[in-house]
């Protein structure tokens, strides 16, 4: 089966849904998503948009903090660009019908939240469910416009290279996407003049991970198959702060909460932070992280705790109901105890390498959101500075593209159909399992806060191995979600194992006991072509 459109967007996050509203404003738009429409990172968000919308703070601040968490890797011209686009952005929403927290009534002063490495009160949120509220309303007005298809429970499983399917003839354009129906397990041809990729980070290819099962990695990994140039692969943002019980799958304790006040101790009740950094408890997630670490393999303990029981539980309860009543559902009331935390992988730095307006080096693709690596976050993400990335890059995306389509007239070439070859129905799904745990696994353990020479190595000879044995199954088999998934994930873990071991120091998230400082031979973007 074939679908023609305008745009093609996969993914239904933040970022793809902003595209979408906006590319629909000049023509037909399908909206390609993997599960339900809802499902992404961005629902779960809790902490909420940084951006500069009070009179005691300046762009100037903003921007210096983005740098100075980026460890000398940011772009200064994208920073100081989304940093300045950011209030118009928010009020984008607002109209659109977000209710961010406010300390007044009638909405008309924003309640403005602190985080990690942030000097100033910048974040906007709607009190611990800011994700939830975004999402909300931007699937509303979505699935409100005439000209958007919203195609659910279809998981994009590679880009259509012209120069790939249909002849060598140097046209090198993306045309659209073989899309697998998962509610008929027909694969369908997505034609397009443009296509973006939304498709958010790719937290599951680690154990411990504060990311919905749907961060796979996808557009990393197929726009990697398509010759596509990846960047910063090896700086993956663990955060501080996941809730520490067998059940509760890294549950978020929002920065935020250390934001307010809230205080990182150890077992006995010592506080720890001041011993590693001047912002003690509100220092960059990269400390942070780390130096839990540090002190975990010091005591040998499951986990630290995290404290703000000292406020009062009226003030907690309002701030924090979302995380409050989560955290009693398993056993804790954080208004009377302190919470039990580990970190956990939250945060893909790296991605599609993108310029100003979200292209990437093929024709007709772009990557927006977690995806993509822009410049903002350089070596380390500062904190709620994704969602804002996210709505700066679809904006811009979207404008790119309308200009694109307006000035070009080419028409899509005849595109074969998927090919499914000898593939027959699997008959041993366990190799999928049995392959999944084995990379998360040694993610975390080889790949994770700290690296050595020696792990990176180990892990290196473990994903050449199951690469070529994930292969094998996904020409062998009639594909599935799974093992869509699967074969992305290991292309991931490969980038990331790559990047590490080209950078012979320690800079922001990528810390490496061999080279444990910062060697500015170094200070360039790790980049691979696919
Ligand atoms: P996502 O929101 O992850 O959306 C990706 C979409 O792509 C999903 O719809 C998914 O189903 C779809 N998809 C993926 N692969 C395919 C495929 N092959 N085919 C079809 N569809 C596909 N950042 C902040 O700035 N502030 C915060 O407070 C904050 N809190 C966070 C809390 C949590 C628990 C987590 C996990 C992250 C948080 N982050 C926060 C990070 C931020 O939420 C994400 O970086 C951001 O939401 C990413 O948006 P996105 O649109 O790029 O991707
Ligand atoms: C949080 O609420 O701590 C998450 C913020 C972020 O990831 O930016």
């Amino acid at each position: 089966m074939e679908k023609r459109h305008d745009f093609l967007i996969i993914g239904s996050g933040i970022a793809g849904l902003t595209f979408a509203l906006k590319a629909a404003e000049r023509g037909s738009v399908a909206l390609v998503t993997k599960r339900n429409i809802s499902e992404s990172a961005t629902y779960y968000a809790q902490g909420g948009i940084a951006s500069v919308l009070s009179a005691e703070d300046t762009f100037d601040a903003h921007i210096k903090d983005t740098l100075y968490a980026g460890a000398g890797l940011c772009d200064g011209d994208i920073v100081e660009m989304v940093v300045r686009d950011g209030p118009a952005r928010i009020q984008e929403l607002i109209h659109l019908g977000v209710k961010f927290s406010s300390r007044r009534e009638n909405g008309a002063e924003l309640d403005l939240g602190r985080e990690g490495g942030h000097s100033k009160r910048r974040i906007v949120h709607a009190e611990d469910l800011t994700g939830k509220a975004v999402e909300e309303a931007l699937v509303a007005a979505v699935k409100a416009h005439p000209r958007i298809s919203v195609f659910e429970n279809h998981i994009a499983v590679d880009l259509i290279l012209h120069s790939k399917f249909v002849s060598d003839s140097g046209d090198d354009a993306v045309w659209g996407a073989y899309v697998l129906d998962k509610n008929t397990g027909e694969v369908v041809t997505f034609l397009s003049r443009a296509t973006a990729l939304a498709t958010g980070g790719a937290g599951k290819v680690y154990l411990y991970t504060s990311n919905p099962d749907i961060a796979t990695g996808d557009g990393m990994a197929m726009g990697y198959r398509a010759g596509a140039v990846i960047a910063n692969m090896e700086f993956i943002q663990f955060h501080p702060t996941c809730l520490y019980h067998s059940k509760a799958k890294s549950f978020l304790i929002s920065e935020a909460v250390r934001g307010e006040g809230g205080v990182l101790l150890l077992k006995d009740g010592t506080p720890f932070m001041k011993n590693h950094h001047q912002m003690a408890d509100l220092a960059p997630r990269d400390i942070v992280a780390r130096a839990i670490d540090y002190e975990l393999k010091k005591s040998g303990d499951d986990c630290v705790y995290l404290d703000i029981s000292f406020k009062p539980a009226e003030f907690v309860r309002g701030r924090f109901p979302n995380i409050h009543k989560k955290c009693l559902e398993f056993g804790y009331d954080m208004t009377k105890e302190p919470l039990p935390v580990v970190p956990a992988a939250h945060y893909t730095c790296g991605g599609l390498k993108t310029d100003s307006r979200g292209t990437t080096n093929i024709k007709r693709l772009y990557a927006i959101g977690e995806t993509a690596c822009t410049g903002l976050h350089g070596a380390n993400r500062l904190a709620s500075n994704s969602l804002l990335e996210a709505l700066v890059f679809a904006d811009r995306a979207s404008s790119h593209a309308i200009e694109m389509l307006k000035s070009d007239r080419a028409d899509v070439p005849a595109i074969p159909e998927w090919q499914t070859g000898g593939a027959v129905v699997s008959d041993e799904a366990v190799v999928i399992t049995q392959n999944w745990d084995e990379i998360r696994r040694f993610m975390w353990n080889y790949v994770g806060i700290v690296r050595s020479e020696r792990r990176l190595e180990r892990a290196e000879r473990r994903i050449e191995l199951l690469k070529n044995e994930i292969n094998q199954y996904y020409w062998d088999f009639t594909i599935t979600n799974n093992l869509v998934e699967l074969r992305n994930i290991a292309t991931v873990a490969e980038l990331i194992i790559k990047s590490a071991r080209m950078r012979k120091e320690s800079r922001g998230l990528h810390y490496n006991i061999d080279f444990p400082e910062r060697d500015d031979r170094f200070l360039e973007d790790t980049l691979i072509k696919g």
